[in-house]
């Protein structure tokens, strides 16, 4: 059935309005930030199973559908959400995720969708150019930060062990890595073949930073049990405290003893954008492989991650692959074409993903670029980073809070008295006013705040602290 274009229109024009007003109410802070109502009762609230075995939606019912579906969600948008750490898009990013999803150039290869391959590419040189790699560098967008870490990971593998790729995994690569880093690490190491005996856990300090001065002895400790250290991860910044690994200690290590050195900036590297914050990412030039999430600080929906090496030649290492309908070996270029420099014929980038087919992650990117600039996203950045500083100051200024360290970054970990944190996240969240998480401190569970939405004001914060004091204490404090 081909599209009905007035519909399409009517319905368009439907969505516009009703994300208008969705966006706009939850910038004021209407409440509530989240509900979580049973599945079973919110399906039935949504008549879920009558429009699957039906059918027919129209403009009309489609409306009173999606006004029921936005009510029911997650308002990221909304000054209490101080949750995951997962934007409030800006809506230069959703237009693009709607021209995706209507013109749908999945850009496997280059053929498929021209104009999307060559802003993904772009958006590649740019980021490669803030992170200090230039033209030397390679680079890639994929569908999250795990999959980067992931696809990172490969190619320091295919650095370590060419050979694992027709031939299996030897036995005795390690990944070193400290007990904060994202799960994503320890989990690409059990998806790589390494299984997770094989990540090696660095000595850090209690908010789990790597301790640069026990490097060598952790080397040491891997050679002498006969493994290879396949790469060594640090944090720009940790998921769960927002703080920031030593870079250019740990990068000069690795420089100095021939180590793959991968960052995790999946949350922090946005931190380049700014005068004030890029310091926490001096050194960040010294790592072989990065990855730079653009869904959690430049403000596109989920899911868009660059992996990004100092070397291209490492990506493009990192798989190899043969299938007659996609790949035409010698014949990549029609005849003419082949010799042409970069720039001048169109590049596959579908040699460096995981992923065959993907959405158009970089007109996300380059939209949010486009309308805000460089300066704008990083203005965005260094108002987040400045709201979680003064929720700190708030919190410490208040009895009954404990804060362990000095924020670095958009997270803030503290607790309130002694009882049970969990139980007041979850009284927060009944109450719908604020969505916080949680996370664990030297064994000891914190409450955890991430600022990600624009319209969170000393007003929100004051009132997050008043909040927690009235539900704290009945949680056995
Ligand atoms: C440091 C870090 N790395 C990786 C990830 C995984 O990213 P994604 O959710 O995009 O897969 C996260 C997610 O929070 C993270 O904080």
């Amino acid at each position: 059935m081909t599209w009905n274009v007035e519909e399409f229109v009517s319905a368009a024009g439907v969505t516009v309005d009703r994300l208008a007003s969705y966006v706009e109410d939850s910038q004021r802070g209407l409440p509530p930030v989240l509900r979580r109502r049973p599945p079973r009762e919110l399906a039935a609230r949504l008549d879920l199973g009558r429009w699957i075995r039906e059918g027919g939606m129209t403009p009309e019912t489609y409306a009173e559908f999606l006004a029921a579906y936005l009510d029911e969600g997650t308002r990221l948008h909304h000054p209490g959400h101080l949750g995951h750490q997962i934007t409030a898009p800006d809506f230069p990013a959703a237009l693009a995720d709607f021209v995706h999803g209507a013109a749908n150039n999945p850009m496997a290869i280059y053929e498929m969708g021209a104009s999307a391959a060559t802003v993904e590419f772009e958006v590649l040189r740019w980021m490669l150019e803030k992170v200090g790699y230039g033209e030397a560098g390679g680079g890639v967008l994929t569908h999250g930060g795990s999959l980067a870490n992931l696809t990172a990971l490969l190619a320091a593998r295919a650095a370590a062990a060419p050979e694992a790729w027709t031939d299996g995994v030897p036995g005795d690569l390690a990944l070193l890595a400290p007990e904060s880093a994202h799960y994503s690490l320890t989990r690409a190491a059990a998806i790589l073949g390494l299984g997770e005996r094989a990540v090696v856990p660095l000595d850090a300090d209690r908010l789990g930073r790597i301790d640069v001065a026990r490097l060598p002895d952790a080397l040491d400790r891997v050679r002498r049990a006969g493994r290879r250290p396949m790469a060594l991860v640090a944090a720009a910044c940790a998921t769960g405290t927002g703080l920031h690994d030593d870079l250019r200690g740990i990068g000069e290590f690795c420089a100095a003893n021939g180590v793959w050195f991968h960052v995790d900036g999946a949350h922090g590297a946005s931190a380049l954008l700014t005068e004030e914050h890029r310091h926490l990412l001096d050194g960040l030039g010294l790592a072989d492989s990065l990855i730079w999430d653009a869904h959690k600080m430049l403000r596109t929906s989920s899911l868009v991650a660059a992996v990004l090496t100092r070397r291209g030649g490492d990506l493009d290492a990192a798989f190899r692959q043969r299938a007659s309908y996609l790949f035409y070996g010698d014949q990549d270029f029609p005849q003419g074409e082949r010799d042409l420099p970069q720039g001048e014929r169109g590049v596959d980038l579908i040699g460096r993903t995981v992923e065959c087919s993907k959405a158009e992650l970089g007109l996300k990117v380059f939209l949010n670029l486009a309308w805000r600039g460089e300066r704008g996203l990083g203005d965005h950045v260094a108002r987040q980073y400045a709201t979680a500083r003064r929720f700190w100051e708030l919190a410490r200024q208040r009895p009954g809070f404990e804060c362990p360290y000095e924020p670095e970054s958009n997270i803030v970990c503290f607790r309130y008295g002694t009882g049970d944190q969990a139980l007041i996240r979850e009284r927060l969240m009944a109450d719908g006013a604020f969505h916080l998480t949680s996370t664990e401190i030297g064994g000891l569970r914190h409450l955890r705040v991430t600022v990600m939405a624009p319209a969170t004001d000393d007003k929100t914060l004051e009132a997050l602290l008043d909040r927690i004091g009235e539900v704290g204490l009945s949680a056995g404090e």
